[in-house]
């Protein structure tokens, strides 16, 4: 249908089927939906697993497994191979273990001590750094009897955020040998520069954990595993892999920085779609959005799209951002408002309804993660777990979740 408004210079065209380009429909009314394919979850893994040293590999999806969805994201990660699960809250344990998952998972941070039976009661691993922490979860265990309860003992080498600061390793280690209750399963610790390979911090940290299992042998204390890699050291720091790699950004597919995935092919499991909702012809001089900070500088296209900052199209991509639309990239114009939002098309013949990838790919037109990373001088990570809860996940791929 095509219309004109009150000033007689605007087009609009509502309506019309639309060009297709996303594997699946929305499921909701409002067409604005995630897609995530758990086949490239399950196969990153896979390749993550086959090019590490370490014969283990331990999944990370905590924050809703970076934004694709918790329960699935493990799901898919398992089916690729992955032999641990982590998150950072023992609530997300609990989430993966009330789906059914039975695979071990590490809870990377300590939750209030007076968490410490719920920890329990869902068999996640606790992870400890600090004495009343690890008193809490000894007397805990003492109190349930039967078998002492398995934790890893995560160390501080360098990052400075948790961890048991370096002048208390050997009271911890001594603790946790002598502790009745607890069996020291693993130390670990945390690169905080692994995505800069030529950082000597890396060595430094490196050092000093190679140092911090040398003091447990010297103290007789005795544990299974020793982990340390994120997704950048699994990529390029097979030196440091020990027992287990612990990656979480390459099983979604994306890059701690750019180029460092090497020949390992990862595939980004998630794209974000929408659909034209209203196309209109401007004419130039006219103004769109909040604030009218958009002027067309010719005769054009406008497109708006039914997504907002209120699903995580952050306003600081007004007059920045792009969608790609009919296999184009088009520039975000004007402010982008809390549930909707414009594109300049030009001269395309845009049409309501048309498929739009906010983050995805229509022919050899494509905008990535990355790209949203640089407009918003941020990181590809809190892009992903950017999208918003309104926006509803569709999944794709043969994994059963
Ligand atoms: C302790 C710890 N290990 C592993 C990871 C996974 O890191 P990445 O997503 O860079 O692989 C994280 C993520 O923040 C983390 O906090």
């Amino acid at each position: 249908m095509t219309t004109t408004d009150q000033t007689g210079s605007t087009r609009i065209q509502t309506g019309g089927t639309g060009q297709r380009h996303a594997r699946t429909e929305p499921p909701n009314a409002r067409p604005t939906w995630a897609e995530i394919d758990l086949d490239a979850i399950a196969d990153n893994v896979a390749a993550l697993k086959t090019q590490a040293a370490a014969p283990q590999l331990m999944a990370v999806v905590k924050a809703n497994g970076y934004g694709h969805g918790a329960v699935p994201a493990a799901r898919a990660a398992v089916a690729g191979g992955a032999d641990w699960l982590a998150v950072a809250l023992a609530e997300e344990g609990r989430q993966l273990r009330d789906a059914g998952i039975d695979t071990p998972i590490l809870v990377m941070t300590e939750p209030p001590p007076e968490a410490v039976n719920e920890l329990l009661t869902a068999a996640l691993t606790p992870t400890v750094f600090s004495r009343p922490y690890a008193a809490a979860l000894e007397a805990a265990a003492r109190e349930r009897g039967g078998e002492p309860v398995a934790v890893h003992l995560k160390l501080d080498t360098g990052m400075r955020r948790v961890g048991v600061p370096q002048a208390d390793w050997e009271d911890a280690l001594t603790f946790v040998r002598d502790a009745q209750g607890l069996r020291l399963e693993a130390i670990w610790s945390h690169f905080a520069v692994a995505d800069e390979p030529f950082n000597p911090f890396i060595t430094h940290q490196a050092e000093e954990f190679a140092r911090a299992l040398g003091l447990a042998r010297s103290l007789r204390v005795a544990y299974d595993l020793a982990h340390l890699c994120n997704s950048a050291g699994t990529l390029h720091l097979h030196e440091h892999h020990y027992d287990m790699v612990r990656p979480g950004l390459a099983i979604y597919g994306l890059e701690p920085a750019p180029g460092l995935a090497g020949k390992t092919a990862l595939r980004p499991a998630l794209s974000w779609w929408t659909r034209l909702s209203l196309v209109k012809r401007l004419a130039a001089g006219e103004a769109v959005s909040y604030g009218l900070r958009w002027t067309a500088p010719r005769e054009t296209t406008v497109g708006t799209i039914p997504a907002g900052y209120a699903d995580g199209v952050t306003r600081a991509l007004s007059n920045r951002g792009e969608a790609v639309v009919r296999a184009h990239r088009v520039p975000i114009v004007g402010t982008v408002c809390m549930d909707q939002f414009m594109v300049d098309g030009g001269d395309l013949p845009l049409a309501a309804g048309d498929d739009v990838a906010l983050i995805g790919r229509e022919g050899t037109a494509e905008v990535t993660a990355d790209d949203w990373a640089a407009w918003l001088d941020t990181i590809n990570y809190e892009v992903v777990c950017g999208v918003g809860q309104r926006v509803p996940r569709v999944y794709v791929g043969d994994v059963r979740w």
